[in-house]
């Protein structure tokens, strides 16, 4: 570190005055004006009182006093980098994304990680979702994969997302635990929700408690779509593979780093970066068609479940490097707006029921949080392609029409026309035919739980499987209602025998409860997915 070299004089009371001088910059107010003394207030007599017309006074405190914005309503505690993806190959096949079209091809992204239920101050190595949010500067315009590190999600339809938030945070009427899953509301909602029971494996899972953001792996989860230059839609499904495996520490450690640095996962992708030990992952992609989403047993579009690697296999497309820490934390890890709905041509979304939801709640809470429908103008948010809207105004201005046009169609010619569309070049959505009687349902192949959950049971190494009992155990023990336990135990029944006999024992539970009824057959001959496997890997 460097230290200033100013100079240093002693005020009449004491005090330390460093001056500006040779390469140091002379401190101003917002205005520009000079100051001479930052260390007294302007008073009358060497004891007061204070002056009203003591501008720079009331210009420090007045900023000082509006510095917070809301944390995240979720993912609050997060840490971000820039870095870049390059295209191992041309995807022109499949996909007309800009970004994919020429192997070499290099996209400016920016990535923030994230725990999911805990405050802006909360420990990094929590039992939680990893957030694994990637926004790429492609040259037509910010595509935003904000995905999780965990390839399924909890439920199927957004109108529980915040059902499912309020009850993962603090409780309400104390205003704790902080710890997501160790508390009867988050279990209550959960023993409920039979669709979050593929989830809860993963979260009680050594992936919820990895031992750096380097060696998870991300998920968009979502099946997506890709449309190529004709027309043609593949469904795609995007896998972030991290190039140094995957490791997690052991719940002991994750309790013992949380007390001794809680800063644990973000100092180790600072230090990773500043010491030139850049984190690679590999960009992979499950791609299908349409015959094939319609064959398989469950709905693709169905969040709480993935498609094994071993029926689609992840073919890599390329690599994402991260090697630049960020200037400033607030100005770019804290104001970046990632959004489901921010996407480019060649790639569209599918119906998945909290996808679309995600694709109305991310900009309607960033409103909220950065507080002016400009927030698309900050430098980390703004498209680093040329951009030109004929939207106007709103706090914080910066990138208003040029010239007289400010609507279209309009009669002005030249530049002074402003920008128009373009059918060639111009963001179509995929025409995808959609009837129907207007509901509230799901489809009847949202309707298994339990078969996927138990699949990833059995995918993983015996040792994996004690973490899991023990997780299930430890978190389940600090719920307080014993018909609580007893409800996730009815579910476990019905996920794997042997893992619901060791919750029950661990619990002390005297009876077994009875299984819970499945709302559709469990498929218990699923083969077990190896690649799922953290220690395979
Ligand atoms: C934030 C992922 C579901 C609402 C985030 C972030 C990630 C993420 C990674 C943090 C972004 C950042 O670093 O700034 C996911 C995944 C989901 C999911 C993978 C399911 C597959 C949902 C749903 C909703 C939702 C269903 C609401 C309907 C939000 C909100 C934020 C957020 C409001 C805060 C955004 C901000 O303040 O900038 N999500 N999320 N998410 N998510 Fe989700």
């Amino acid at each position: 570190a460097q230290f200033a070299d100013a100079a240093v004089l002693r005020g009449e009371g004491g005090e330390t005055h460093q001056v500006a001088g040779k390469d140091v910059p002379v401190l101003t107010t917002q205005q520009g004006v000079p100051v001479s003394d930052d260390q007294n207030s302007l008073k009358i007599g060497p004891r007061g009182p204070a002056l009203l017309e003591d501008f720079h006074f009331r210009e420090k405190i007045f900023h000082f006093d509006h510095e917070r914005i809301p944390e995240r309503v979720v993912h609050a505690r997060g840490f971000g980098a820039h870095g870049f993806f390059e295209a191992y190959e041309s995807l022109a096949d499949v996909t007309s994304a800009d970004l994919f079209q020429r192997a070499g091809e290099k996209t400016p992204v920016f990535v923030r990680f994230s725990t999911v239920a805990g405050n802006k101050g909360s420990a990094d190595l929590a039992r939680d979702v990893r957030g694994f949010a990637v926004k790429f500067y492609t040259k037509e315009g910010n595509w935003d994969l904000v995905g999780n590190n965990i390839p399924v999600f909890f439920i199927q339809d957004a109108i529980k997302f915040p059902d499912l938030i309020h009850a993962a945070k603090q409780e309400p009427d104390r205003g704790f635990p902080q710890a997501q899953t160790a508390h009867d509301n988050f279990w209550d909602f959960m023993s409920l929700m039979p669709e979050t029971m593929h989830m809860a494996l993963w979260i009680m899972s050594d992936r919820a408690i990895p031992r750096s953001f380097r060696f998870m792996e991300g998920f968009g989860v979502h099946t997506f779509r890709f449309v190529d230059g004709k027309g043609k839609s593949t469904f795609v499904k995007f896998h972030w593979k991290p190039k140094l495996g995957m490791q997690s520490v052991v719940w002991n450690e994750a309790l013992k780093i949380n007390g001794a640095d809680p800063d644990f996962h973000r100092r180790d992708l600072w230090d990773a970066i500043q010491t030139g030990n850049f984190p690679e992952w590999e960009l992979g992609l499950q791609l299908f068609d349409d015959d094939f989403a319609d064959s398989f047993e469950f709905d693709v579009l169905d969040a709480t479940k993935l498609i094994p690697e071993e029926r689609v296999p992840i073919r890599r497309v390329g690599r994402l490097v991260l090697d630049r820490t960020v200037d400033n934390f607030f100005a770019e890890t804290e104001q970046v707006a990632f959004h489901t709905g921010n996407i480019v041509p060649g790639i569209d979304f599918t119906n998945d029921p909290l996808l679309q939801g995600r694709n109305f709640s991310y900009l309607d809470t960033q409103l909220k949080r950065l507080g002016s429908p400009n927030f698309t103008h900050l430098p980390i948010n703004a498209p680093k392609c040329p951009f030109h809207t004929l939207q106007q105004d709103g706090h914080m201005a910066f990138h208003n029409p040029k010239g007289r046009a400010n609507y279209e169609p309009n009669s002005w010619g030249g530049a002074m026309g402003g920008p128009r569309e373009d059918p060639d070049r111009g963001f179509r959505s995929f025409p995808a035919p959609e009837a129907g009687d207007k509901r509230r349902v799901r489809g009847e192949l949202f309707a298994d739980h339990y078969s996927q959950a138990r699949q990833f049971y059995v995918s993983q190494t015996p040792v994996e499987q004690t973490h899991i009992q023990d997780a299930f155990v430890f978190e389940l023990s600090k719920v307080e209602t014993p018909a609580i336990r007893a409800r996730i135990v009815s579910h476990l029944i019905n996920i794997h025998p042997d893992l619901a006999r060791s919750v029950a024992e661990g619990l002390g539970l005297k009876d077994m409860p009875k299984a819970a009824q499945p709302a559709r057959k469990v498929i218990e001959d699923l083969p077990p997915s190896p690649v799922l496997s953290i220690v395979a890997n």
